[in-house]
């Protein structure tokens, strides 16, 4: 996107409080003292044969966005590709897919767009609503604060697992459907209630390019403990028979700001590169709100592991141990 984008102007107006030079979740317009408009839209092809599963993933995962910058989702639009030929009740049962996450987030959907297209795609259009000065952007992260990641890694295997053979880890495939169905609604408000500093959520680039991203743009380093990553059942082994495109693509964009300083396996370091869909939110909190997370993961209903801290440097490198 930073390269389709480069030498395009990004706005300039004083109510754009986040736009599209910081390659942000969501964008972040001032509509009245005390309000913020936040927006997003994501789409994707299937990843499991489900249609009703799909439609809750795909709409999960863009809501996500909204919740990443500190926001509550409110109306959302369906945007839909599908082919004319393909039976119409596989659409409704994406749509009711969709609509119950949606529902879930306590959003409306309030209209979209299908069109004829050879795959399946789906995905929303999200415009939420958040308190301007409670914003969390990917650009604040202070040295000292931990890295905390609020679902298991893994997702990206799933992909690679239904086109091959179709070998299914039924383990794990309920895993991974689970953790992609979930709304990122609690790790939001888990976020707000530590006065987290910064914030993403875990999607195409991976755990390592996403945190990369963090501390570039928050002028910090950070060092990860990848052993206490948390990852879905089984993916360690699967991670090695299933690799996700995601993991060269991200290997090849990252690797220079990545240094391992210990040794880690195979399969663990596929998935620290791999592609997340439906991801948590990687945040950074400061320290002192470490002895609370168990009391707000019971409150908020949310898994949270502490993988990390951020360093004062090199600025922008992602130190493995
Ligand atoms: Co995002
Ligand atoms: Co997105």
């Amino acid at each position: 996107m930073a390269l389709a984008l480069a030498g395009l102007e990004g706005a300039t107006d004083p109510r754009l409080l986040v736009g599209i030079n910081t390659a942000d979740d969501a964008g972040v317009f001032l509509l009245e003292p005390g309000l913020a408009l936040v927006q997003t839209v994501d789409i994707m092809t299937p990843m499991v044969e489900d249609p009703y599963i799909f439609g809750r993933i795909a709409a999960t995962n863009s809501l996500s966005d909204v919740y990443a910058m500190g926001g509550e989702p409110v109306t959302v639009l369906n945007i839909v590709g599908f082919p004319a030929a393909m039976d119409k009740a596989l659409l409704r049962e994406m749509l009711r897919g969709g609509q119950d996450a949606v529902k879930e987030a306590g959003a409306l959907v309030v209209g979209g767009h299908t069109f004829n297209d050879k795959e399946i795609k789906y995905g929303l259009a999200v415009t939420g609503r958040v308190n301007p000065d409670r914003i969390v952007t990917n650009a604040r992260a202070r040295v000292g604060d931990v890295l905390l990641l609020t679902k298991p890694l893994g997702t990206g295997i799933l992909g690679q697992m239904m086109m091959s053979e179709g070998v299914v880890d039924e383990e794990f495939y309920q895993a991974a459907v689970a953790t992609m169905m979930r709304l990122n609604r609690g790790a939001k408000d888990l976020m707000l209630e530590c006065n987290t500093n910064a914030a993403t959520d875990v999607t195409g680039y991976g755990l390592l390019g996403h945190v990369q991203e963090v501390a570039a743009a928050s002028g910090v380093g950070v060092r990860i403990f990848a052993e206490r990553v948390p990852v879905l059942p089984r993916a360690r082994e699967l991670a090695v028979k299933f690799i996700d495109p995601g993991v060269l693509m991200n290997e090849s964009s990252f690797a220079g700001k990545v240094v391992w300083r210990s040794e880690v396996s195979e399969g663990l370091k596929n998935l620290l590169w791999g592609s997340e869909t439906s991801g948590g939110l990687l945040l950074s909190t400061p320290r002192e709100f470490i002895d609370r997370l168990s009391a707000l993961v019971c409150r908020y209903e949310v898994t949270v592991a502490v993988i990390g801290e951020f360093i004062s440097g090199p600025v922008g490198i992602v130190e493995i141990v």
